[in-house]
Parts: structure tokens; sequence; C-alpha cells
């Protein structure tokens, strides 16, 4: 791309945006002083959309007026209208997908169905330094079916002295493990790092090998482009609170490929999971539904999904491909004036990226503070990250341009 460092440049590319629009439809964070804000930290907490107050509102008022007969109006089924735009999002068909409880609740829930470690076949591999929680997650359930770690827990770590993995070394350890490999578990976006995993490569190598493929999608939802269905992955998982800007909490998605919906084998069920025609009929016997339904437990929380059902629409309207293309700009230009403006400053993410970088700079953590101090709120992971994530949806190439020269003035301080 033919990126210029200018701030005519950056205007030209903010007037030729076609998704330039949809900023407008979110609550852009202003500090006390009406000072400027810069908000980078879309892969953490998106912005709120602009149609969330009156969309509860309407909800609010509807439980008001109606009390238990907005269950039958309107909220036995509320969820199924968030399965089609979020099949979209990850490639799926809509039966695969299903929003329910957090991130980490699912893929417990999820491990309990995909991860049953028999005498020969018990391994999983992870990434050495996966997010911590997907780390505790995996650990205990190796130790919940008996295993020890050291046994069971195949962990690859970058080579000496680099930050990101090398993908060959996820496929030389499948390959290493062969038939005692029952699970590979991977974020699809490292969150630390950035890195992009080619997913259909790792997918198709481990089920050669006969694994099971699932995914922690925290950092690819609403980010990256997916095809988790012909790909052939498993099972997957993602908040919704980051890049699909549904709020703090928000539920989260799971998607289980077509292949399992005849599921024989283990599943914490719940009534919600149960067959919808005989559901209110109360039977003793669990029947589930034949789609990702069928992992459902509890009623799903209206009001926690309000947010979401707002944002899908903007992705709905926006499309996928428009959101990466732009993301892929942004971030690239990003990339272009640090590494112009910035010399001092490395850059940790690597080529295969979404919408964020992540960049290590001496006494990181005072340039951090200065650079919230002046506004620019992105975020810091121990000991020396700042990761920096321009959304496609609410940030604008001006602010790019912005953020590299205020970079620059807190350096040169
Ligand atoms: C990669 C990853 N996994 C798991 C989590 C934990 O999410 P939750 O608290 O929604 O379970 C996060 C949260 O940021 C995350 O980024």
């Amino acid at each position: 791309m033919n990126f210029k460092d200018s701030i005519s440049y950056a205007e030209k590319e903010d007037q030729e945006d076609q998704l330039s629009h949809f900023r407008q439809k979110f609550f852009y964070p202003k500090d006390s002083l009406d000072k400027k804000i810069i908000y980078f930290c879309g892969n953490s907490l998106g912005l709120q959309p602009k149609s969330v107050p009156e969309l509860i509102k309407n909800e609010l008022e509807l439980w008001g007026e109606k009390g238990v007969l907005g269950q039958h109006i309107r909220w036995v089924d509320f969820h199924e209208r968030l399965a089609k735009p979020s099949a979209n999002i990850v490639g799926a068909k809509p039966s695969e997908v299903v929003i329910m409880n957090a991130l980490t609740v699912n893929i417990h829930l999820l491990l309990v169905s995909f991860y049953h470690p028999q005498k020969k076949r018990f391994k999983v591999i992870i990434e050495k330094d996966a997010f911590p929680s997907d780390q505790y997650a995996i650990e205990s359930q190796i130790s919940f079916h008996g295993y020890n770690k050291e046994e069971a827990l195949v962990e690859i770590a970058p080579r000496d002295g680099r930050k990101v993995l090398d993908e060959k070394d996820i496929l030389d350890a499948i390959e290493l493990h062969g038939d005692s490999i029952a699970l590979i578990y991977l974020g699809g976006v490292n969150y630390y790092t950035g890195q992009v995993f080619d997913m259909e490569s790792i997918t198709s190598f481990g089920k050669k090998h006969g694994a099971t493929i699932g995914f922690n999608l925290a950092h690819c939802a609403g980010n990256i482009e997916l095809e988790l269905h012909d790909w052939g992955v498993d099972f997957a998982s993602w908040c919704t609170y980051k890049y699909l800007c549904a709020g703090p909490g928000s539920p989260a998605g799971v998607f289980i490929h077509e292949d399992h919906h005849d599921w024989k084998g283990p599943r914490f069920a719940g009534w919600w999971g149960h067959d919808k025609n005989t559901r209110f009929k109360m039977p003793a016997e669990f029947s589930p539904i034949k789609t990702a339904e069928g992992w459902q437990i509890s009623n799903a929380p209206i009001m926690g999904m309000i947010p979401l059902m707002a944002s899908l629409e903007l992705y709905e309207k926006a499309g996928m491909e428009n959101i990466r293309n732009k993301g892929i700009k942004l971030t690239g230009y990003l990339e272009f004036l640090i590494k112009i403006d910035l010399p001092e400053v490395s850059i940790i993410t690597p080529n295969n990226k979404g919408s964020q970088l992540s960049i290590s700079i001496k006494k990181g953590r005072q340039v951090f503070d200065r650079l919230i101090e002046e506004g620019l709120i992105c975020d810091w992971r121990e000991p020396d990250v700042i990761r920096l994530a321009p959304h496609p949806l609410f940030n604008t190439f001006q602010e790019v341009f912005n953020t590299v020269k205020l970079i620059r003035d807190v350096l040169n301080e």
C-alpha cells in the first residue's frame, strides 16, 4: 500500500473510507476536560453503539408492562435472533452458533464434550503463555480427568529469543505427538502479540492426525475473517465485548460444527438445551436440541444480549469483509508510521495480524502512563508491551497519524 507520512494523506483516506459513517453510531469517550481522546482499545472493550440505551429501554418497558407475558411474546426465543449475524462473523451456519454464558464458562462446557481423554489419546496441545484463563481451564480439565500436566500438556513456545510462535512448531508437535493427542486448543489470534494463526492449516493437519480442534476466538471475532464451518473446526468460543462492542461481561458465542449435532458423548445438560417442542412439558428425560443450542444450559440473559444485538446490526450493515479490509489498512498504516517515525520502538506483532499492534518500548510503563494522560486509550501488558488496536468501525486514519505523533512527543520528553 502506498501510505504517506502526512496528515493530508490521512485526511484523504478518511474521506474515501466507505465505513467512516459508522463512527457516528458509537458513543465516543471524552475526558472530563473535553480533551480529544483516541480510543485504541477495541481489542479489550469495544465502544457502545448509540442504539443500545433505546433498545434496553424498550425491553424494560415490555417487562414493566407485560411481566412474564414478555417471555411468551419475545424472550423465549430471543437468542435465536443473534445466531445468524454471529454465524456470518465466524463463517458458520446459524445452527452451529449459539450465544450463551461467558467465554471461560463456555470453554469448560465445550471441554466437557470435546476433551475426554482415553488411554492412548489424552494430550492437549496449547500455546505456551496462552491467555491465563485458557491455561487454567485446560490444566484444571486435565487434572479433573485424573492426569497431570507434565504428562498431558504439550505447550508450544516461541523459539529462543523470539516473541511469536513459528507455526511450523505447532505442526511439528502435532506430528511428533501423533495419536496421543486428544485435543488441539489455540487462540486464533494471540492476545499478547496479535499473531494470527493459520487456523485452516492447523485444523486440517490436526484432523489428519485424529485430534479434535478447538479455538478461542476472543481476539478474532469481529476482527478477522473466519470460515469455521468450511475449515472443519470442531468447536470454538468467543467473547463479544472486544471487537464486537457488546459491553462489559456480555454473553459469549459458541460454535459447534454440525458434524457433532447428533451428539451422543458427554455434555453438561440444562433445560435450555432441551428440545423446544417439549421443554415446557417438563419431561424428566433430557432430549437435546440437535444444533449448537443443545449445549445451552440456562435461559438467556436478555438485557445482556441487547447490546450485542445492536452491534451485530452494525456488523451486518458494514460487512465483515469490508471491516477486515479497513482493519488491515488502518493497522498497516500504524505499522508504516511507527517504522518511519519511531525507530526506537519494536513491533512484536508479525505480518499475519488483525487490528492490533503490540509494541515494546524502553521504560514502556512510563510511556504508557503518559499516553493515557494525553488521552490515548490503549493497554499495557507486563513486562513491556503496549497494545494498540484501531477499530475499523470507529477509528480513523487521522487518529492513527496523531497517535504516532503523540508517541513521538512523549518519547522526546
Ligand atoms: C484470549 C482470552 N481468553 C479468555 C478470556 C477470558 O474471558 P472471560 O472473562 O469472558 O471468560 C479473555 C478475556 O479477555 C481472553 O482475551
